[in-house]
């Protein structure tokens, strides 16, 4: 443990630096929505992420989560390149997890990540208060603060470090810290090697019994043209300031996705 109290992230976990674009484009999001959030954005795991520094520039601010940060920039930015050695030994070795464009192109796709790790650094080391070293599943950040989270490649792209106890435990944790006007997205919703999740399904039943409503959206890329799936969480609370009827919200009925 750090002298912060944070764990830092385990050894085994790539910090990878992903930019805006690809963000975008693995949730479903458009820049257009980022510019209109009516708060600020969460994104656990933040990684290497350009995310946080190319948002700035929409107007949108994001706090970025990640035991990471409990260690120095210098030491981050070398898990960052030794992710993106990983990704390109990945994508040579595995080209069929990478359909197109990417397997076409891996050297271009590999530069977006060099660009977004750059940005990163800068950006953490001139907002460093946006940058928050921080462990799923607990946050250090008040009920309800952000209008939209994200969580990208961690809690099932890492089975053998969340298991579903833990997977629960980090799915409500995001939850309690986002609006209960706002949304939570995870993907992806498989592992490493492209295996999707058995437990999905109990897992949504065990938000749904904390009032936490799960939906599987099946976002489609303008950037690349893919459909992907991603798991969409919010609180049922919502329903209730809405007046909507609440005979029905536990449980199974709050399984409402495909
Ligand atoms: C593969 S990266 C994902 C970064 C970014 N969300 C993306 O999609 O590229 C996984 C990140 O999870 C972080 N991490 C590991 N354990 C964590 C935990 N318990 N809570 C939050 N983040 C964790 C690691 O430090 C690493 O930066």
């Amino acid at each position: 443990m750090s002298a912060t109290g944070i764990h830092p992230a385990p050894h085994d976990v790539l910090v990878t630096s992903r930019p805006l674009d690809e963000y975008c484009a693995l949730f479903g999001l458009t820049r257009a929505r980022l510019a209109a959030l009516p708060g600020p954005l969460l994104d656990c795991p933040g990684g290497a992420a350009g995310l946080a520094a190319e948002a700035r520039e929409l107007g949108c601010r994001v706090i970025a989560a990640d035991p990471a940060y409990a260690l120095p920039l210098p030491v981050v930015a070398d898990r960052a390149r030794a992710a993106r050695a990983a990704m390109a030994a990945a994508m040579a070795a595995r080209p069929h997890l990478y359909p197109p464009p990417h397997p076409h192109r891996p050297e271009r796709y590999l530069r977006s990540w060099d660009r977004a790790r750059r940005l990163f650094a800068a950006d953490l080391a001139a907002h460093p208060q946006q940058y928050v070293a921080a462990t799923l599943p607990r946050l250090p950040f008040a009920d309800g603060t952000f209008a939209l989270t994200l969580s990208g490649h961690l809690l099932f792209a890492y089975p053998e470090l969340f298991g579903p106890e833990s997977q629960l435990a980090a799915l409500a944790e995001l939850v309690r810290v986002t609006s209960p006007d706002g949304e939570v997205l995870v993907q992806p919703l498989c592992d490493g090697h492209g295996r999707r999740c058995g437990h999905l399904d109990p897992l949504r039943y065990a938000l749904g019994e904390r009032r936490i409503a799960s939906e599987v959206r099946r976002c489609a890329s303008a950037e690349d043209g893919r459909a992907r799936r991603v798991l969409v969480l919010r609180t049922a609370d919502r329903r209730r300031r809405a007046g909507a009827r609440q005979s029905t919200v536990a449980g199974r009925s709050l399984c409402n996705g495909q």
